[in-house]
């Protein structure tokens, strides 16, 4: 049975700002179930110590260069034994609200020391030197914030070997060289062989650089970063390193997000009660105070307003829709310029348009529940799971041809009506032009409601659990210790050449 260290900046429901918190609330469990001795680690934030008030302790220790003691905190993962380890430092974690970002949407001033701690302290739980008792066999690392520990691993004699996973290679951890300067780290990193990126200090290198292997969240993504257009610089790297790249796409937690059994949602429903969708779709216009007209196309939006999601393609849509009858319902914070734009342009079209500012998993249900389609014009998504809840809820999603996105939604077309494939809509260039044709496309589909139906259907029957994904990463990490075994055999064979040859 294989031990894996799964390194996490967010987990749901922990603590949770995108998808990474619920690929790591959900895989880990995915995991176990095939086997896997698997424990997260995660920083204890000051939201998780406010939600688990007696935490116990299962480990203390000093790390030099950081004053005071750090405690490692335990806690169970939600339905499961899978135990996750809480990096309690309260200087670095403590504080209440978002993990990387102040109440005014600017990352924390002290973001680098805050993940490279957290690296170094993941480095100690490798090698065993943090008390656990515990020596994992792998360590699965997440996005920039654990990026540091496998370049921290490859100076660590008799260390594990790493995955890393690139959820989203927008996000690197970027600071100036003056940062890595306080930072503790062996100036033997400070090359552009290792963390250097263009004179500054890049968390991500070390993971694209140092882990054994690294994957992303769909096929479509690993390939696309090894372009100029998404690969940030770093296409070069990636592209380098394309044998040990793979794509793994994400699944969803099917009992979290099931329509059949969701208890946030008004009325739950399967393929086979479709009429019961339409409670919902009266009751997600009555909380958002749109007019209750069950035959408008009812348009769903949930996500972070950011450039990444499209959200300006949509802002621009939204300008132009009165002669059409469809109503939208959007839900998301974000980029003060995208939360002002929509509260105005709502404000204009109170029949047609409601956004709500905020967070709430609740509403993210809701929406999912009751919309007739969902929008997701992403210019970019390494995987993307507002689609794939969509899919479940009956909820056509109309998607940019892209990442994630292109690998999990198939387009309407006659053939693959025809055929009992067709999932939702997809269209090629991230232009509201595009969009606009795809809502035309979906509008005159929903106008024929046995396609529609059929349409619905097969989204709801595609297959995104966990299982198939959760193999996936288990035959990656067997691929990598059979790597390391082969490694070690080799080095140790050098080791006694060299012994009898006096090298
Ligand atoms: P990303 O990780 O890039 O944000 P994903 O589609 O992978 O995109 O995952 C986003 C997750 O965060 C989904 O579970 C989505 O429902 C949730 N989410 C995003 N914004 C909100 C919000 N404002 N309220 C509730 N849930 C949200
Ligand atoms: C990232 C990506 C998103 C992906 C999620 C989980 O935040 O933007 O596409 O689904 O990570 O892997």
């Amino acid at each position: 049975m294989s031990k894996i260290l799964f390194a996490t900046s967010e987990a749901h429901p922990l603590i949770k700002t995108g998808g990474l918190a619920d690929v790591a609330g959900a895989l880990p469990i995915a995991l176990q179930n095939l086997g896997c001795d698997i424990r997260i680690v995660l920083p204890a934030y000051g939201d998780i110590l406010k939600q688990y008030k007696s935490l116990k302790t299962v480990a203390e220790f000093y790390l030099s260069g950081t004053a005071g003691k750090i405690g490692v905190r335990a806690v169970q993962l939600n339905r499961s034994k899978v135990k996750i380890l809480l990096v309690d430092y309260p200087a670095a974690f403590a504080r209440k609200g978002n993990p990387y970002v102040d109440e005014y949407g600017e990352p924390w001033p002290d973001n680098a020391e805050r993940f490279a701690l957290f690296c170094k302290v993941i480095q100690l739980i490798a090698i065993d030197r943090a008390g656990l008792g515990w020596k994992p066999d792998l360590i699965h690392c997440n996005d920039w914030q654990s990026a540091l520990v496998p370049a921290l691993l490859n100076q660590t004699p008799g260390a594990p070997p790493s995955l890393f996973t690139i959820h989203n290679l927008a996000y690197q951890g970027l600071f100036p060289q003056s940062t890595f300067n306080t930072l503790g780290l062996p100036s033997t990193l400070w090359t552009p062989h290792a963390l250097e990126f263009h004179g500054q200090l890049s968390f991500i290198k070390g993971g694209l650089v140092f882990a054994d292997r690294i994957n992303t969240v769909s096929v479509q993504y690993a390939k696309e970063i090894q372009t100029p257009a998404l690969g940030y610089g770093l296409e070069g790297l990636l592209q380098h390193r394309r044998h040990a790249l793979s794509g793994i796409v994400n699944g969803i937690d099917d009992i979290a997000w099931n329509p059949q059994t969701d208890k946030l949602i008004s009325q739950n429903y399967t393929s086979t009660t479709l009429s019961k969708k339409k409670v919902n779709k009266l009751a997600l216009q009555k909380l958002y105070k749109l007019p209750a007209n069950k035959d408008a196309l009812l348009l769903g939006f949930i996500g972070r307003l950011v450039e990444q999601k499209g959200i300006d393609l949509i802002i621009e849509l939204l300008k132009s829709i009165k002669q059409l009858p469809i109503q939208i319902c959007l839900l998301g914070t974000g980029d003060k310029i995208y939360q002002q734009a929509l509260s105005h342009i709502a404000k204009q079209n109170p029949e047609q348009i409601s956004f709500n500012l905020g967070y709430s998993e609740k509403l993210a249900h809701q929406i999912e529940a009751g919309a007739d389609i969902f929008l997701m014009p992403s210019r970019f998504e390494p995987c993307g799971l507002n689609q794939l809840y969509s899919l479940r809820y009956g909820t056509v999603p109309i998607v940019h041809n892209v990442g994630g996105l292109a690998d999990t939604v198939i387009d309407t077309t006659p053939e693959t009506i025809k055929n009992n494939t067709a999932t939702g809509f997809v269209f090629n260039q991230p232009t509201v032009k595009a969009l606009h044709q795809s809502i035309h496309r979906a509008l005159e589909i929903y106008g024929e409601p046995k396609t529609w139906k059929k349409l619905v259907k097969t989204g709801m029957k595609s297959e995104f659990t966990w299982d198939k994904s959760a193999k996936d990463y288990l035959h990656l990490y067997q691929k990598i210790l059979k790597e390391q075994n082969i490694k070690q055999y080799n080095s140790y064979q050098n080791y006694q050449f060299n012994e009898r040859t006096g090298h």
